[in-house]
């Protein structure tokens, strides 16, 4: 065979190889084409994976076996019976985006004089619920005792790839099961939604953790992904017994959460690192800064850091009826305080909560020192070389000299 021949061969083997991939792309976006009918398939290849329940009505395609082959093969599978009767009548209700402009103050002196991102936020404020793009029915199914909820962007798939493998790893301890899920909404830009939402779909596919809905994922959104999550919760989430949400660039200590609420009973549980009488703030070069005109009274009624905190389940469906009642703000964890002071209860500060940071003082090396963390529930701010670093050391043969008595 002379140089030219291989080639010659090598080229005709590139292109078949090519054109296998364009063939199966096409084959399924074909299976893709309409919406509906891929919410239903995408359902169908998740209960393939759990329990097999559709296979017997016919449902059961090709490309579900290498579906069945990912990871969540391994899971239980817990088909009850109730569960399957509610699940058809309890579904994410909202199927189209009805979403205008709300002109009715467009002309008044003060919303003239308001930022760009607070008109924008103004005009946008009653249009509460949008359609879900990415849905996981089954993930509540069965007993829960932690669900892990993480707030997380399309873009930043590589904290999500970093908290699946270190703290938010779905697993049971002593016979309790955690699950967790990422919070998405759909991105802001076009290349990215071109570029990107196809991975994320893909990402799915593989990990089965991803709610995704419909609307713009933006800072003052965030109270949108807030809303959104409790009514998901309320939804389909009957047997969780508690509630892990936060941001996806903190460190946590899962097994600290166990020895927590293992020495608590209280009812409506809601701890995190919580500020009382915190003042809105008025600078405007400040991220969290708010006009008088969107807020007027001298403080926040107390709340929880977003960055990470705990509730009951219970709690969670309270919230939900109580955050139809009220307006929406546009910083997501100050909402939930509205929330809880419409439901009077008062949430608890604890110190294994570090939401605002370990230490003032970036420099310290307490920022660096596994013991510290070792002895939290949650801090604030570590991005994946260093979450993965710390996970290393906090869950090695670490010996503390002085453990860190906070729990
Ligand atoms: C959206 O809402 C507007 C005003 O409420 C209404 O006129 C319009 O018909 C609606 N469009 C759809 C597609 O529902
Ligand atoms: C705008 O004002 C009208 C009349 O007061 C009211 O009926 C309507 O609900 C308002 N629109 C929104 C989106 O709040
Ligand atoms: C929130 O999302 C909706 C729907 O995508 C969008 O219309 C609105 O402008 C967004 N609001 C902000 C403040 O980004
Ligand atoms: C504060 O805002 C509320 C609702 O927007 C309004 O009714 C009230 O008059 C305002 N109070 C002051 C002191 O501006």
């Amino acid at each position: 065979m002379t140089a030219r021949d291989r080639w010659r061969v090598y080229k005709r083997v590139c292109l078949m190889f090519f054109l296998a991939v364009v063939t199966i792309t096409v084959v399924q976006r074909g299976h893709m084409s309409t919406g509906a009918q891929f919410h239903v398939e995408r359902q169908t290849r998740q209960e393939a994976a759990t329990g097999g329940a559709l296979q017997k009505k016919g449902l059961y395609s090709g490309t579900d076996r290498f579906w069945k082959v990912s990871k969540r093969k391994q899971e239980p599978t817990t088909e009850d019976p109730k569960v399957t009767e509610e699940r058809g009548a309890r579904t994410w209700d909202v199927t189209t985006t009805n979403c205008t402009a709300n002109l009715n103050f467009s002309n008044t002196e003060w919303f003239a004089g308001l930022e760009a991102n607070f008109k924008q936020f103004l005009l946008y404020r009653h249009c509460r619920y949008f359609p879900i793009i990415i849905n996981h029915p089954e993930k509540c199914r069965g007993e829960i005792y932690l669900l892990i909820v993480i707030k997380s962007i399309i873009t930043q798939h590589d904290r999500r790839e970093v908290i699946r493998k270190t703290w938010g790893k779905e697993q049971e301890i002593d016979g309790k099961r955690i699950k967790t899920l990422f919070l998405l909404g759909a991105s802001a830009n076009e290349v990215e939604k071109a570029n990107h939402q196809k991975l994320l779909e893909y990402e799915d596919y593989i990990y089965g953790d991803i709610l995704q809905w419909d609307f713009m994922d933006s800072f003052f959104n965030l109270t949108l992904k807030e809303t959104h999550f409790l009514k998901w919760f309320s939804t389909y989430c009957g047997n969780v017994r508690y509630i892990f949400k936060g941001d996806d660039d903190v460190f946590v200590n899962v097994q600290n959460i166990f020895e927590f609420l293992g020495d608590i009973n209280i009812k409506n549980l809601f701890v995190g690192d919580v500020l009382f009488k915190a003042k809105p703030i008025r600078k405007k070069e400040n991220k969290y800064y708010i006009p008088q005109a969107l807020y007027n009274k001298t403080h926040y009624p107390p709340y929880a850091g977003g960055g990470g905190f705990l509730m009951d389940g219970p709690l969670a469906r309270k919230l939900y009826g109580a955050s139809e009642t009220l307006d929406l703000y546009p910083i997501d964890d100050v909402f939930l305080g509205m929330c809880l002071e419409v439901v009077q209860v008062t949430p608890i500060r604890h110190n294994a909560f570090k939401t605002f940071g370990l230490v003032k003082n970036k420099n310290s090396k307490l920022n660096k020192e596994p013991c510290f963390f070792k002895g939290m529930i949650v801090v604030h701010k570590l991005l994946p070389p260093e979450l993965l670093n710390m996970w290393k050391l906090v869950n090695s043969d670490l010996i503390c000299a002085q453990k860190v008595e906070i729990l």
